[in-house]
């Protein structure tokens, strides 16, 4: 008898993603006059860089050619990505980190997601609230959580992320093994600081913790000021490691392509307490389940460290980092508080009351599609999240109809 991993059993019952799509194909169908604009899951509508592209054909084209023809790639990623991500991403910053211990994947999601596998059933883990479901969900499917009661999970630490925290936990007064932090923040928009990036590394080293830090939105930080890696901090090589994604960046999330660093200073322990490097093992983990990204999406992917790329995929996060300052003064103007949107793509709106019902008035209503902060978790429980991810003149129009709605 073939019997399911009864941890599956415990999820909720859909993505929450997938759950929102569900309700908004539904409208769509009982209301097919009403034109839907889509400011919820953050994905990118501007077309690929015109650098990147003429990079993803010339890879297309070497394929068509026995000279230029390749099989398998390497799994971690070809050399000249790697390279390129090592040069621009950290040393530019000062960040210590090098080509080889960059791991180039399909996705910081699946990333995040898989990272997990390579530690005990038994650690303590520490998610922000609100979270990225797949920090969460991962984690159940593996086992190390007891059943959802009254929106969390039992057996996770949540660390409760509110208005009074700036939306950026500290670190508790208690050991956990594994924190996930995600800045610029998704869902919140909020960004973390050096100080507060630094408390966290002090931690993880005080209790032999792992971070893993997901810097997916990196690209939409513009303040000077605020850490764009966590490897900006000393000591954060031996106590984290860092996703980033080529998604949001250059719009990738149609192509697919992004990284994970794993310094090889990087350490967890094993059951006797002894230091174990954590490289190797993300190594053998990703050799033995990925067979890397395609050359050409690879290809486009280094094209965003040209000097064309550079300024195309500024151009980029510009235009919608502009769309996100129109929804949080809009919000503003309309008198509810609203954060985030000024270094990430995500406007965090309070609404005063129920995030599903809120979000389901301004389907019905206005036809504009938000994320329910709930979805997101206990303290997402009133508000809202809006992407800023949509063409100008979407926003503008989706704007002024949730004004008609709520002005
Ligand atoms: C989101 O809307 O939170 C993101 O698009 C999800 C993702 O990047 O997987």
């Amino acid at each position: 008898m073939i019997k399911i991993n009864s941890n599956y059993a415990k999820l909720q019952s859909s993505y929450l993603f997938s759950t929102i799509a569900k309700k908004v194909s539904e409208f769509e169908k009982t209301n097919p006059d009403k034109k839907i604009i889509r400011l919820g899951i953050g994905d990118v509508t501007l077309p690929l860089p015109g650098a990147c592209l003429s990079a993803f054909h010339e890879g297309v084209d070497e394929m068509g050619k026995a000279e230029t023809f390749r099989g398998y790639g390497p799994e971690q990623g070809y050399e000249f990505l790697r390279s390129a991500i090592a040069v621009n991403d950290f040393k530019r910053l000062g960040a210590d980190v090098e080509a080889d211990e960059i791991f180039v994947s399909d996705g910081a999601k699946c990333d995040t997601g898989n990272l997990q596998e390579i530690f005990a059933g038994d650690i303590a883990i520490g998610v922000p609230d609100p979270v990225y479901p797949v920090y969460v969900d991962t984690n159940v499917m593996a086992g190390r959580t007891g059943i959802f009661r009254d929106g969390r999970y039992e057996g996770l630490y949540y660390l409760e992320s509110t208005e009074k925290n700036k939306f950026v936990p500290a670190p508790p007064d208690r050991p956990l093994d594994l924190v996930y932090l995600c800045f610029p923040n998704n869902p919140t928009g909020a960004t973390a600081t050096k100080a507060e990036l630094a408390a966290w590394v002090e931690y993880a080293h005080r209790h032999k913790a792992l971070i893993i830090f997901d810097a997916a939105y990196e690209s939409f930080i513009r303040d000077k000021n605020l850490p764009r890696s966590i490897y900006e901090i000393p000591g954060a090589r031996e106590v984290a490691v860092e996703s980033r994604s080529f998604s949001k960046t250059a719009g990738f999330t149609g192509v697919r392509c992004a990284y994970t660093v794993v310094p090889k200073d990087c350490r967890a322990f094993d059951a006797a307490g002894n230091i174990e490097k954590l490289h190797p093992l993300w190594n053998r983990r990703h050799t033995t389940k990925f067979n890397g990204v395609s050359y050409p999406v690879q290809k486009a992917a280094a094209a965003v460290y040209t000097e064309e790329g550079r300024k195309q995929t500024r151009e980029l996060s510009d235009y919608y980092l502009g769309n996100a300052r129109l929804i949080r003064e809009n919000m503003l103007s309309l008198g509810f508080p609203a954060t985030g949107g000024d270094n990430s793509p995500y406007i965090w709106v309070r609404t005063g009351s129920d995030s599903w019902e809120f979000f389901d008035m301004l389907l019905s209503k206005a036809a504009v599609v938000t994320t329910p902060g709930s979805g997101f978790g206990r303290c997402g429980e009133g508000y809202i999240r809006i992407s800023a991810f949509n063409h100008r003149e979407k926003v503008v129009e989706a704007l002024e109809r949730i004004k008609q709605v709520l002005g």
